[in-house]
């Protein structure tokens, strides 16, 4: 095996013939050679080399300090180079003793044999040359471990600081979630009193509409997401009647001409078209579009049918019948009767109310398949039969009944128009008494629609 480096060997020896004859051999083989006569010599020659020595071969017998003491203090200098002792036969306990205390590797007896000597050199140097590299490599892998180390805990560092930037963007997109929505709500509310203040009867009857379709919306386990854009498509689905003849929007005349059915027809199509200016209101555009198509495919504007419906759009169409029937009173005389016919009852045996709801869910049960979706009716008697009729809790009456704390449903005007106070407003004592005195110079409307106080 060749040797990888360029060695340095010191050989010490008081005699100058000894010194000569390993210097000689040392550089055939090309070894950089350092000669001292001398252990103390030795010591300081060691104490100036920049390079590091190899190999230091060192005579026993030498006057001041023996060959084992310098070897000794040699290993302080240059601790892993390999060390050599020349001694006599004689010389057994200088060997024990170099060997032992000296860290002396190998001993040489004099005379030598040149080629023997050549080959226990090269041997240990390669050995020194292994044991380097081996220290190289240890010193390698520690390093890259440390580097390893350090990339874990920086990396550590980074994920950590990522987790933290996403919980910090989760928390600004969940804020900004939270001001769109309550935006959007803004918006919707806006619209909603738009309506109020063009057709007050509309307004009521997509806010009635709209808490229907919660109740039974929520009844069918749909997301809450989905029930709060079915609760406003609700709440806006007739959105697209203003601006129609009031007659055409109250919907009570049905001799209407066919340019009026035609126009009438196109507000489902109109109250997309308005909400479509709505960020985020797109799918709540396709179920107000969507609420007078029909189970059967007759309805329009599409004339979808059954599934094709978006199933917002069959419930609303549900509870909208259900509150023209009961609240706007459009064709009631004609149900009651048709229901009091098929039922074999007369008027008397039920309050006008309660009529009106029993001809109310005859119709939606008579109608499944055809106009309703028969399951969507089922789901709404399913929930009427669980819960109850849908409150009627709110109140037409005259300005002569309005007592404190009840809720105005529908901003106030005086006949001639001027405005009184807006919807929502929680009559006082004082309200109801400014309002008298102004009753006498202006009338207000005869009926004031109001939910009845809380008990
Ligand atoms: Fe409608």
């Amino acid at each position: 095996m060749l040797l990888k480096y360029k060695h340095t060997i010191m050989a010490v020896d008081d005699e100058a013939s000894i010194l000569k004859a390993i210097q000689r051999l040392l550089r055939k083989e090309n070894y950089q050679v350092l000669t001292a006569s001398s252990a103390m010599e030795g010591i300081e020659l060691l104490k100036k080399e920049k390079k590091p020595v190899s190999l230091i071969i060192s005579d026993q017998r030498m006057p001041v300090m023996n060959g084992s003491q310098f070897l000794k203090k040699s290993k302080e200098i240059f601790p892993d180079a390999i060390r050599f002792l020349l001694t006599g036969y004689s010389d057994l306990n200088a060997i024990i003793a170099a060997v032992n205390e000296g860290g002396v590797h190998r001993y040489l007896t004099k005379p030598w044999n040149d080629e023997d000597l050549m080959l226990q050199v090269r041997q240990s140097l390669q050995q020194y040359e292994l044991v380097l590299e081996n220290r190289s490599l240890l010193l390698l892998t520690k390093k890259q471990n440390q580097e390893l180390n350090q990339f874990n805990k920086h990396l550590e560092t980074k994920v950590q600081e990522r987790s933290q930037e996403i919980v910090e963007k989760n928390k600004q997109l969940t804020h900004m979630n939270k001001e769109l929505e309550a935006s959007l709500f803004k918006t919707v509310r806006a619209f909603a009193a738009l309506i109020e203040m063009q057709v007050p009867e509309l307004a009521g009857h997509g806010r009635r509409v709209s808490q229907m379709v919660r109740q039974i919306a929520q009844f069918s386990d749909l997301p809450e997401n989905e029930v709060t854009h079915i609760e406003i498509a609700a709440l806006l689905h007739d959105i697209g009647k203003l601006g129609l003849p009031l007659k055409l929007i109250e919907g009570k005349d049905n001799n209407g001409t066919p340019a009026e059915k035609s126009l009438l027809q196109k507000h489902p199509e109109d109250g997309q078209n308005i909400v479509r200016f709505i960020k985020n209101l797109d799918h709540v555009g396709l179920l107000i579009r969507s609420h007078h198509e029909r189970f059967d495919g007759q309805g329009y504007p599409d004339g979808l049918r059954e599934e094709t419906i978006p199933l917002g759009s069959r419930i609303i169409a549900v509870a909208d019948a259900y509150d023209k029937i009961v609240n706007l009173k459009i064709n009631a005389k004609a149900l009651t009767d048709d229901y009091l016919k098929n039922h074999k009852v007369t008027r008397d045996h039920l309050a006008d109310g309660e009529l009106l709801q029993q001809a109310a869910l005859y119709h939606l049960k008579q109608f499944g398949f055809t106009r309703y979706d028969p399951d969507v009716v089922k789901m709404f008697l399913e929930y009427i039969k669980q819960k109850g009729m849908p409150a009627r809790s709110e109140k037409e009456i005259t300005i002569d009944e309005l007592e404190p704390g009840m809720v105005l449903i529908q901003s106030l005007y005086s006949l001639k128009g001027r405005f009184l106070l807006p919807h929502n407003t929680v009559l006082t004592e004082e309200y109801i008494q400014k309002l008298n005195i102004m009753h006498q110079n202006d009338p207000i409307a005869e009926v004031i629609y109001v939910l009845e106080k809380q008990r």
